[in-house]
């Protein structure tokens, strides 16, 4: 590793914690990144969910330089008749029940999560929000106001004063919330409390709260989505729709690229009183429309081809043979649960030394990341199962 430019980033670089991984990487290409001296590591994470179909799919890039051969960015979101950001919504048509046909492109999850807040808001006439404990939406005010987690969010106070918060899975305490709220917003996985799969139960018994208060639901797959636990969304497996879906992460096919779903008439109310409820200059911007196209599409046509489900029947059988043996989460995003918060930084300490870049979660520092783009193979499986072995055998 060229220690130069490590001590440069540490520098000048603004830091988030005292203890960043430091790899550098100066290319990366399918399921693998590439270090200064040339050290190959698999990607065990996409980026949290981000390089679902591997890193520089050869149609992204392509449909990026093009874009970039007639305009990157002509004026802020929603006044000029763009058609890479047409082509994305219409991409995405094909791919959601017709109910969800208006979309709002943004430039980031979190902002995903603001827009859909001001919309309930705004569409509801109604201020109050439930999300779910342990929920991670994202880190402006009003995303991290959906936290429940006080030791990230109590130096930010004070936040949105109207938020309330159920247990996943706690049905039982669906019936003691406030029955005029703007909004209740889940994610069917929790991916950052260690990928917890909601009970068919618990998200049926949301859905019909919402549909009898007028709350709307709004279901967050900025990590579920785009294939990543084996159908387009998670929502499909559960027999439900939301009322405003929350996209982000590998919607972009790895460049910046969020977005706020709903119907269309709900949508609308963003454009009246007050006019430009929600203004983003970047949103929708026309390279990460582009890149998102393609995303969208090849997620679509080669999802059965990823075999997620199998992959997910791999990990699992190989992680239990190494001795880890809770494993929860669904398709690829799952979390392989070690003994302790050290153990896991241990394992990831050695599994980077070995080649092999993982992660934990935001509330689950004890579980291993197990998320790498849906296109690794079955040989990339073994090898990270087994430098995993390996890393359970020195802590
Ligand atoms: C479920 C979920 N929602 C929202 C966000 C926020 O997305 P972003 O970091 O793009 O703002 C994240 C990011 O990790 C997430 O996992």
């Amino acid at each position: 590793m060229h220690t130069g430019n490590r001590q440069l980033f540490l520098q000048n670089l603004a830091q988030t914690s005292d203890e960043p991984l430091l790899l550098e990487v100066v290319e990366a290409a399918g399921c693998w990144l590439t270090d200064p001296e040339g050290k190959r590591y698999l990607d065990l994470i996409s980026g949290i969910s981000v390089s679902s179909l591997g890193h520089r799919r050869p149609e992204i890039v392509e449909a990026v330089k093009a874009q970039s051969d007639r305009y990157f960015h002509l004026m802020v979101y929603g006044e000029l008749v763009q058609s890479p950001q047409i082509e994305l919504a219409q991409a995405l048509q094909k791919v959601l029940p017709p109910e969800l046909n208006s979309f709002y492109f943004v430039n980031s999850g979190s902002e995903a999560a603001e827009g859909a807040m001001k919309l309930a808001k705004r569409f509801t006439g109604r201020t109050g929000f439930v999300a779910q404990t342990d929920a991670y939406h994202g880190s402006t005010q009003g995303a991290l106001s959906l936290m429940s987690n006080e030791y990230y969010s109590n130096a930010f106070k004070p936040l949105l004063p109207e938020v309330l918060f159920i247990r996943q899975n706690d049905i039982s305490a669906i019936s003691n919330l406030p029955r005029n709220l703007a909004a209740v917003v889940i994610e069917l996985i929790q991916a950052e409390r260690g990928c917890m799969s909601a009970t068919q139960e618990f998200a049926k018994a949301i859905r019909d709260f919402c549909t009898q208060t007028g709350a709307l639901l709004v279901i967050d797959e900025i990590q579920t989505g785009m294939g990543r636990t084996g159908s387009m969304f998670a929502f499909e497996q559960y027999g439900i729709i939301p009322d405003i879906l929350l996209l982000g992460k590998a919607l972009g096919g790895g460049l910046p690229m969020g977005a706020f779903v709903a119907n269309r008439e709900l949508m609308m109310s963003l454009s009246q009183q007050p006019v430009l409820g929600h203004i983003t200059t970047f949103g929708g911007n026309a390279l990460c429309c582009a890149a998102a196209e393609q995303a969208v599409k090849i997620t679509a046509s080669e999802l059965e081809q990823f075999r997620v489900a199998a992959k997910e029947q791999l990990f699992r059988r190989l992680l239990t043979e190494a001795g880890l043996n809770h494993i929860t989460g669904k398709g690829l995003l799952l979390a392989a649960h070690t003994p302790s918060a050290e153990a896991c930084k241990k394992i990831i300490r050695y599994c980077l030394n070995e080649g092999l870049f993982t992660d934990w979660f935001l509330y689950n520092p004890a579980a291993l990341r197990i998320a790498p783009p849906l296109c690794i193979s079955e040989e990339e499986i073994a090898f990270a199962c087994k430098i995993i072995a390996q890393g359970l055998k020195i802590i």
